[in-house]
């Protein structure tokens, strides 16, 4: 028993280590582009998995209100910090740092008339463009991956909540170990500089300072999410990727969702589900 932990321990510290070289502009280079469109066509507005349900069930986790201010670091569309204020009536604050995606969030926040309770600001999530204890909340779906250094945001993101206040957010894992291969493969296509573990988002949030309330494994629905995924992707937009998009993209599309659903049935990929408490 010793020997496997201490084998686990040593698998972590090789997964913790591990970079590709991907930069901020990398990633907002692709969210400008038609990559920032397929993902939405093939997610919807709400780019995580779950869409709405989700967004719904990480809410009452955190036990939203309508008198919380919430941080969601890496909006996207704001997808979630419409539904965030629609449903709860809580001030949001968006933060991407993708120019196109900031600015498709706002119009669409000015045409659902929730500007009033909905900001949106281009930032980086490492650097976070607000003061101390800003927050009561700061928050986050599916977007943390694409970071570059997840303690730096994780450390920004204690800063700028006030003490008491939370940190709730899901993000794609890594959950196993695989070849060097397939890790490139996997973290390349989609522009991941790497993925935490569930162990190591732990170790984050309390080398920070918070106390961690939950650290939920997803990982075996997301198998059946990337299953859905690869389903529509096959379907219903095979034909207008292609018309609109060209042939490459689709078989490029094709090929690295299937390396996915592959790593994510044998659970060497997966989602997980955290929240925590600071101070
Ligand atoms: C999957 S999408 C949006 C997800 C969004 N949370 C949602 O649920 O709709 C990921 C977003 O993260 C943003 N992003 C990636 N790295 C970032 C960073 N370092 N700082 C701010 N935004 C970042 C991208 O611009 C992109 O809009």
């Amino acid at each position: 028993m010793t020997g496997s932990s201490g084998e686990r321990s040593a698998e972590r510290e090789i997964v913790r280590g591990k970079r590709l070289d991907v930069t901020i502009a990398d990633v907002t280079g692709a969210y400008e582009g038609r990559i920032g469109a397929l993902w939405e066509m093939l997610m919807g507005e709400q780019i995580h998995v779950g869409g709405e349900k989700e967004t719904d069930f990480l809410a009452k986790l955190a036990g939203l209100n309508g008198n919380h201010h919430v941080l969601d670091v890496c909006c996207g569309l704001g997808g979630p910090a419409r539904q965030l204020a629609r449903i709860y009536g809580c001030r949001v604050t968006g933060l991407d740092a993708t120019k196109r995606m900031v600015d498709e969030a706002v119009l669409r926040t000015e045409r659902a008339g929730l500007g009033e309770l909905v900001a949106f600001r281009l930032g980086n999530a490492l650097d976070m463009p607000f003061q101390a204890g800003s927050f009561d909340l700061a928050w986050g779906q599916d977007a943390w991956c694409y970071v570059t250094d997840k303690a730096r945001l994780v450390r920004e993101a204690y800063r700028v909540v006030r003490p008491g206040g939370l940190i709730a957010f899901t993000d794609w894992i890594q959950a196993g170990t695989m070849a060097d291969m397939e890790w490139t493969a996997l973290n390349s296509f989609m522009i991941f500089p790497y993925m935490e573990t569930i162990d190591g988002y732990v170790r984050v949030l309390e080398d920070t300072g918070f106390r961690v309330l939950m650290a939920e494994d997803l990982s075996e629905p997301f198998a059946g999410h990337c299953r859905l995924y690869q389903h529509k992707l096959r379907t219903e937009l095979k034909g207008v990727i292609t018309r609109e998009y060209g042939a490459g993209l689709y078989r490029a599309a094709e090929e690295g969702l299937r390396g996915w659903v592959r790593a994510a049935d044998e659970r060497k990929v997966g989602r997980g589900r955290f929240i925590a408490r600071k101070g």
